[in-house]
Formats: C-alpha cells, structure tokens, sequence
C-alpha cells in the first residue's frame, strides 16, 4: 500500500465576512505554523478566498473553493469558474457537497461535469459523497454510494481522476453531532478504495485520499485517523474555530 499523506480541510460554508475571515486565517497559521506532515486546506465564501489568499500565501495552509460551474465564463450570473478560482489562490475545489445536492438540486451529472471542468483549471477536485439517515436504515448505503461514483465519476479515465479527493460525508451525520462510528466510517471508505480499484487500478485507488466529513472534533479525530482508509477530514462547524480547527489539525498521531 502506497502512503498517503494526509488531507485536513476546512469548509467554512456560508460563514464569515472578509475581515472574519482574515482574523481567522490569520490565527490558524500562527496555530499549525510546526504542522509540516498533513496537507491543510481552508475553503472560505466566494467573496473571501482573494482576501483569505493573501494571508496564507507562502504558508502551508492552501485554499480551496466550496463549488464551481463547469463553464469557464459567459452569461452565467451567480456562478464562478475554476479558471476564477484559480486567480484567486485556490489549489482545491470542493464539488457535489450534500448541502449543494440538496438545496441547490445538484445531481451527480453536475458533478461529472464540474470534475472534469476543475481537473480542467488545475484544481484539484474533493468529491463528495454520501447517504441520508433514510437511505441508511433502509440499508440502501452502498447502493447510493454506487450511484453517486459511478454517475460522479463517469467517462473519466484514470489519469484525469488521479490526485482527486473522495470525500465520504454521510448526510446524517452532518451538523448532528453525530459522527459515524469508527467502524461504520472505515467500512464505507473501504467500499470507496474498492470501487475505485475496480473502475481506476489498484495504483490509482491506493494514492487516492479519501477523507472523512460529519462532526468532526478535535476528540474523534485521532480515532478516525488510525483507520487504514481514512485519510483525512473535511471539517464543517468544527473547523470556522482556528483553535479548534488547529487541534483538529494537531490530533494525537
Ligand atoms: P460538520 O463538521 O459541521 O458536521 O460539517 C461537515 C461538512 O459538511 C463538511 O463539508
């Protein structure tokens, strides 16, 4: 099995004016400025990653947008470009997050296209995934799961999948203080290498980083990292704190 290094991200969603965003990420890189062995990513609002960039530039703390569309400009009002979010200093885009699939009806068709448009820019795509507490006590996981991936991920060869993030973020375990249990989490990121074994190579599924989402916390953190597929966290509530976010990033190796 190849290393991987692992992948702690901030999505701060919709929180945060410019100047709330510069204090925190200001303090954040005072915070983990020894962290040098996990990748860091923060992924401010639209309207701060320029300003968030020019405070962690030259620090190992990287940029990530929440969402782009597929376009690279044109008569599209609202939305914003990879090639846009690129000139604002954003190395990562988080895409098909279950807030997006569910208030603004994202389907997986948007997110092939999305993936496929960042891979396009140079970015490098988090690709979210994950079931509903409906779907789950109806035991349709791994079938929601498949759907999602294959849909997701479709007509992609491997080398333009490779360096994307998976990101597994179980609906019901989002903003609930419920976090999936440890073995219910490597259960489902096993699932996850597997298919990408089967649909990429067994090379391709062993470099790929596939992170965990929902309620994260400084004290779940180090449970979850000890698990032979889980490869990082993406961080909602948890991470708009840059001492939280930082102990979060500094959990017990
Ligand atoms: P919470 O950490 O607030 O549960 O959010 C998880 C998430 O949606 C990250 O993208």
């Amino acid at each position: 099995m190849t290393a991987r290094r692992p992948l702690i991200a901030g999505n701060w969603k919709m929180h945060k004016t410019c100047t709330e965003a510069e204090d925190t990420a200001r303090e954040l890189i005072e915070k983990v400025s020894d962290v040098s062995d996990v990748d860091i990513m923060i992924a401010p609002p639209a309207t701060a990653l320029a300003p968030v960039f020019r405070i962690i530039r030259d620090t190992p703390v990287e940029l990530g947008g929440q969402n782009l569309f597929w376009e690279k400009q044109g008569a599209y009002t609202g939305e914003v470009s990879g090639p846009m979010l690129v000139s604002a200093g954003c190395r990562y885009v988080i895409i098909g997050h279950s807030e997006r699939r569910q208030y603004f009806g994202e389907t997986d068709e948007n997110v092939n296209k999305k993936i496929k448009a960042a891979k396009d820019a140079g970015l490098i795509p988090v690709i979210c995934v994950g079931e509903s507490e409906s779907e789950r006590d109806a035991e349709n996981t791994f079938s929601v799961l498949d759907k999602q991936m294959e849909n997701g991920l479709k007509d992609l060869s491997a080398d333009l999948f490779d360096g994307s993030v998976i990101a597994y973020e179980p609906v019901w375990a989002i903003g609930t203080g419920r976090t999936a249990t440890p073995q219910q989490a490597q259960e489902v990121h096993s699932w996850l290498r597997n298919f990408l074994k089967k649909r990429f190579g067994q090379s391709s599924a062993d470099r790929t980083r596939i992170v965990y989402g929902g309620s994260v916390k400084p004290e779940n953190i180090s449970e979850l990292m000890a698990l032979g597929d889980i490869d990082g966290a993406l961080v909602g509530g948890a991470s708009l704190k840059p001492d939280t976010f930082g102990n979060i990033i500094k959990y017990k190796r």
